[in-house]
């Protein structure tokens, strides 16, 4: 960049507010939400949705339990214009939903507005026109009284429209477009004297929309523009303050969310932030912001997944990877240390009766959004043991001992850097087979007998005798031996017929499953006389021979 291009940009300037209150505020309740997916999000499309497909976003924002939605701009498009009719008069509109129609101030538009929205029970008219400096210099060639001329005939005509259709009830919402290049006194007077036509009181409220049509500033000058309109308006009760915030530089939730503190009432957006050049600010976002606040959104999220695929699919626009709450990998930890911390943190919160969600680097738990835990951690070469550990136990109820997991940790690592790629919880349990399990060479157990058992409670005495056949590089080799329990007897008749000594170091079992079927998993750990160390396992529906496996495998692996 060079350095002269920073000449070509002015600073925005502060608002004089030296007594704001906003930054002492909270949000503790949901503002009044309205979707524009279907008239800011849709108008923003590559490719605009066709009839069908708003009828699924429509369906969608409904089972969301959005009670405003801005359907289109009838009187701009054809398209908008028949699926306004077709929403009224195939009945699709649930009592208590309100259908929004946007128009610019000009008769002949909110005429044809009026028209597409006949015979509707509900609906909010959302009037506009540009106010800012910029468009009013640069774009219509109008001075300030004009402008406010034009909102005001607006607002007359508006009026007049709405007591021709009775059957309707109506809101009425005012926009000066463009708010945030407007002269703060300048956008309070339009928005006073639209309010003077339409005498709205606290009963039946103007709907006031301040857009940040395009977003100039840092959040908290926002904030500042919101609070002092509030604060300067002359009729405050007999307005819904609304905020519509575009995301140009990043920090539309932000600015909502700061903007809500200072005073407004209602959020327009869209979900994931569709819209205008950066979107719209983004309305899963700021629900579940609130939601991890334990603020209820009034906003049906339980099945992000379920939102996700209807927005790609109707706005042909994918959900990024990053995306909060909602991508693909804001639930999951590659890195060993935070799957280490994840692991603990969701152990503590499951071996609680109740309390608050406390887990290291999840905000929230993926299962109030539908997310499931078994994609929180995923593996790649930069996952550590507890990762491997935790998808093991997770997704395929294999308990390793900790002190096996750096030896597992290590396969799996070696795999995934061969790879090059993130192994899927499949190929770790198949490692865990080939590596563990499935392995016979040079020793396989083919049959495996307990000749004597005796065990004395008062003496704490047992004894076992054993007789097994295990083929030994090929060959079948009888051996017996006594011993304190059957896989004491083993151990003693392999170490005295087959392997020479060594040393049992670790032994640990668990059921896998349980009822009429269920099989065990048993660890050893065995230490040969160069003391090198070796873990095998074994799973059998008898304990005595999964344990018998186990051995087996980790002395295999010392063999090898
Ligand atoms: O961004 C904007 O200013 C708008 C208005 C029509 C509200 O979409
Ligand atoms: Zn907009």
């Amino acid at each position: 960049m060079k350095a002269t291009a920073t000449q070509k940009y002015n600073p925005y300037p502060r608002v004089d507010l030296p007594n704001r209150s906003w930054p002492s505020n909270i949000i503790d309740k949901a503002p009044q939400w309205c979707s524009v997916d279907l008239r800011d999000g849709n108008q923003a499309l590559i490719q605009p949705m066709s009839l069908s497909k708003k009828l699924e976003m429509f369906e969608l924002l409904v089972e969301i339990g959005f009670n405003e939605i801005e359907v289109g701009f009838p009187s701009a498009s054809q398209v908008e214009f028949e699926f306004t009719r077709k929403l009224i008069e195939d009945d699709l509109v649930p009592d208590g939903v309100f259908l929004q129609v946007l128009t610019q101030a000009r008769e002949h538009l909110i005429k044809k507005t009026f028209e597409s929205i006949k015979g509707a029970k509900e609906v909010i008219v959302h009037v506009y026109n540009s106010t800012s400096t910029q468009q009013r210099d640069v774009v219509f060639h109008m001075g300030k009284q004009q402008i406010i001329d034009l909102a005001v005939n607006g607002a007359r005509l508006v009026k007049e429209e709405a007591a021709k259709y009775p059957e309707t009830t109506f809101r009425f919402q005012y926009s000066p477009e463009s708010f945030t290049g407007t002269e703060l006194d300048f956008s309070l007077e339009v928005c006073e004297a639209v309010m003077d036509v339409w005498e709205p009181d606290a009963n039946n409220p103007a709907i006031i929309n301040l857009p940040a049509t395009v977003e100039m500033s840092t959040p908290n000058i926002y904030a500042d523009q919101i609070e002092w309109f509030c604060t300067h308006m002359k009729n405050r009760e007999a307005a819904i303050i609304s905020l519509h915030t575009h995301n140009d530089r990043g920090c539309a939730v932000a600015a909502t969310e700061l903007a809500l503190m200072a005073g407004a009432q209602r959020v327009e957006g869209t979900l994931f932030g569709n819209g205008e050049r950066t979107g719209n600010v983004d309305l899963i976002t700021l629900a579940l912001n609130m939601f991890t606040q334990g603020v209820d959104p009034g906003l049906n999220i339980h099945d992000i997944n379920h939102l996700i695929d209807v927005y790609e699919r109707v706005n042909r626009i994918p959900v990024h990877i990053r995306h909060p709450y909602a991508g693909e990998l804001v639930y999951t930890a590659f890195s060993g240390s935070h799957q280490d911390a994840i692991n603990k943190g969701m152990a503590k919160y499951d071996s609680m009766e109740a309390g608050h969600w406390s887990v290291p680097y999840l905000p929230i738990d993926p299962t109030d959004v539908g997310r499931t835990y078994e994609s929180i951690i995923r593996i790649n070469s930069q996952s550590g043991k507890g990762g491997v550990a935790w998808v093991m136990e997770h997704d395929f109820g294999i308990k390793m001992p900790k002190e096996m997991h750096p030896d597992f940790g290590s396969i799996i690592q070696d795999l995934s850097d061969k790879k090059g790629k993130e192994l899927k919880p499949k190929q770790i349990f198949n490692s865990f087979e080939s590596n563990y399990l499935d392995i016979h060479h040079p020793y396989d157990l083919h049959t495996f007998h307990v000749m004597k058992r005796h065990s004395n409670k008062k003496e704490k005495l047992s004894f076992a005798e054993i007789e097994a056949v295990v083929e030994v590089a090929g060959e079948e080799k009888t051996i017996t031996a006594k011993g304190n329990g059957p896989l004491d007897a083993f151990a003693n008749a392999i170490k005295e017929n087959i392997t020479g000594p060594w040393t049992l170091c670790h032994y640990n079992e668990h059921a896998l499953n349980t009822g009429s079927s269920s099989r065990a998993i048993a660890y050893i750990q065995v230490e040969r006389t160069d003391g090198q160390k070796f873990w095998g396992a074994g799973t059998d529906t008898d304990i005595i021979i999964a344990s018998v496996k186990a051995l087996l495998s980790s002395l295999n692996r010392a063999a090898a």
